[in-house]
């Protein structure tokens, strides 16, 4: 399986962001490891045309779950995939809080995302008080039996274990809580969709750097990262996209 370093710029980005693309691909033309980036909406068409022929893949934080229609400010997937867009970031904490977006939402959304063609990045994470509870693992278990698509594949969906408590922060779990976290995902999602389930990368998101990302990529069942602050900068990301590509 080809790992993944995934960078979700939330939003954060305008034109002359574009600089710190030309940067990651003249410093990362041929990475080991697959390299995406997921800009604000307003950015995916020119970053990926900037990305055209290169190791950078385009994807989306989000989509609607509807092909067309009466929805205002919404994006669908046809339009993402029109604009360059491959892959598409589902369920993040951060909307799963601020949008209310329940698994049923995030599921709708990613089975419309793979219906299209497009690579879904399904999210999950417990927060703080359910971490100190004891309770991580039935929250995710739970958060993932509900949100992957059905028709799922290791093509199609890429599951990303965000602590909420983790995300810009600074702070991470234990590398050993790591482990077990997807150690236990892995056996979920057996569960779910059987021998596919080796191939679907795992990645691990929440204040990842580079001065921390070699001992995360070195846990069993960590396939790549998904990273907000440091994607921002070519060179934070190029050394996480180094560190993966090393482990
Ligand atoms: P962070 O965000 O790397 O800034 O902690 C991670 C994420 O929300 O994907």
């Amino acid at each position: 399986m080809k790992k993944l370093a995934a960078g979700n710029w939330k939003m954060n980005g305008t034109r002359a962001s574009l600089a710190e693309v030309a940067a990651l691909l003249a410093a990362h033309p041929a990475p080991a490891c697959e390299m995406l980036l997921c800009p604000p909406a307003t950015l995916i068409a020119q970053m990926a045309d900037a990305a055209r022929g290169s190791a950078l893949l385009v994807g989306a934080q989000d989509c609607h779950a509807k092909p067309q229609g009466a929805h205002t400010g919404d994006i669908s997937v046809a339009m993402l995939k029109d604009a360059g867009a491959t892959h598409v970031i589902l369920g993040h904490s951060e909307r799963r809080t601020d949008r209310g977006e329940t698994d049923e939402l995030v599921r709708a959304k990613a089975e419309a995302a793979v219906d299209a063609g497009l690579v879904a990045i399904v999210c999950i994470g417990e927060t703080e008080a359910e971490h100190d509870a004891g309770k991580t693992l039935a929250v995710i278990g739970s958060q993932i039996d509900g949100s992957i698509p059905g028709g799922a594949t290791a093509a199609n969906l890429v599951v990303a274990y965000e602590p909420v408590w983790a995300i810009g922060t600074g702070r991470t779990p234990t590398l050993a809580e790591i482990a077990e976290v997807h150690s236990f995902l892995r056996g979920r999602l057996r569960g779910l969709i059987g021998d596919e389930a080796e191939g679907v990368r795992i990645l691990y998101g929440g204040s990842v750097k580079p001065s921390n990302a070699g001992d995360i990529f070195a846990v069993p069942h960590v396939d790549g990262a998904l990273v907000g602050g440091a994607s921002l900068k070519a060179a934070d990301f190029g050394a996480i996209v180094d560190a993966l590509s090393a482990a």
